[in-house]
């Protein structure tokens, strides 16, 4: 047996607690992960309050970020290169109901943890890391692109806007005041969101690009500033694009070659993907309630 965080109707952060529960076997393709770090996800707070709603019984398991030690192997579990998985290995990826102490990931979804990425930060990487290499694979940028990234300070908005800069764009990024100099120090040209967005990236540059990580605002600017809406792109704007004709993020660049890659980056020190804070299995909900904070810290990380 071993514990894992729980809910058993939709709700507040207080509907989740921690329990003990089986040991999971892995199936063909899938292996068994000790967690050590799972991240928390917007997503997975839209579930448990039932803003987004699931078919799937309760009690339900919560997350799928995590990084840790593979325990146990199913038969035909591969990395994407076609080299095995083994027990002992240290990864990083997607699996099932992760803030726990063990759960099942499939091995499509994992990729090896690079040597001098901490588990924290690997544990909170996936969903984040990998929606922002898919905002970049939705609308390519690149040099003499000058791109408005909305939420830029957001655990997605953070990776896209330092790709774009990588890429070779001058990025615009919008956050709160508080965030400005960090932004500023990686390359990113702050602004505030909110009325007037517009006006004050057209200040920076002309916008050619938007990648709108938080709601619709960067998206309006963008039609304000007469971006075309292909050169636009969307995660958490849903009815946003039932007005504006810009890009759904697409999923297909969602891979664990990515991941590794990323992860990779990050390891290095090209890119920045800060964890601002901890907080052990038993304190799940305190962490769902940061999270759910208006103004959340930045990525949150239970780790166990
Ligand atoms: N479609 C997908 O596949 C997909 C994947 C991942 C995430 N998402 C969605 O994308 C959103 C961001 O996810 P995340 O993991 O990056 O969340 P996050 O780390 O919590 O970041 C959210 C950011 O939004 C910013 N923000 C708050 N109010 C804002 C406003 N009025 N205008 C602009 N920005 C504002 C905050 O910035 P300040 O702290 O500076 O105020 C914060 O940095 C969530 O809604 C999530 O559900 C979608």
């Amino acid at each position: 047996m071993s514990r894992a965080a729980l809910y058993d109707q939709v709700g507040t952060p207080d509907v989740l607690s921690v329990a003990e529960v089986p040991d999971p076997e892995p199936g063909p393709q899938e292996v068994v992960v000790r967690v050590h770090a799972a991240g928390l996800n917007p997503y997975d707070a839209k579930v448990r309050s039932g803003f987004l709603t699931l078919d799937a019984p309760f009690p339900r398991r919560i997350g799928s970020d995590l990084a840790g030690t593979v325990e146990a192997v199913g038969e035909d579990a591969h990395y994407w290169d076609g080299t095995p998985i083994e027990v002992g290995d240290e990864v990083l990826g997607r699996g099932a109901g992760s803030i726990a102490e063990r759960c099942v990931a499939q091995a499509a979804g994992l990729a090896r943890r690079p040597a001098g990425l901490p588990v924290e930060v690997a544990g909170g990487l996936n969903i984040a890391g990998l929606t922002a290499v898919s905002c970049l694979a939705t609308i390519p940028i690149g040099a003499g692109d000058t791109v408005l990234v909305g939420g830029a300070a957001g655990a997605v908005g953070l990776v896209a806007a330092q790709l774009a800069r990588d890429a070779g764009a001058t990025v615009i990024g919008t956050a709160s005041a508080s965030k400005h100099e960090f932004l500023r120090s990686l390359g990113v040209e702050p602004v505030e969101y909110g009325d007037g967005l517009a006006a004050r990236a057209a200040a920076v540059g002309t916008v050619t690009a938007v990648i709108d990580c938080h709601g619709r605002d960067a998206l309006d600017a963008g039609v304000a500033l007469g971006v075309s809406p292909d050169r636009m792109v969307a995660i958490a704007a849903y009815a946003a694009l039932r007005e504006i004709p810009a890009h759904n993020v697409e999923r297909a660049a969602r891979t664990a070659e990515n991941l590794a890659a990323l992860a990779q980056d990050i390891a290095d020190g090209r890119i920045v993907f800060p964890v601002a804070q901890t907080f052990p299995l038993e304190d799940v909900a305190a962490a769902f309630e940061a999270l759910d904070s208006p103004h959340a810290p930045g990525k949150i990380v239970v780790v166990s």
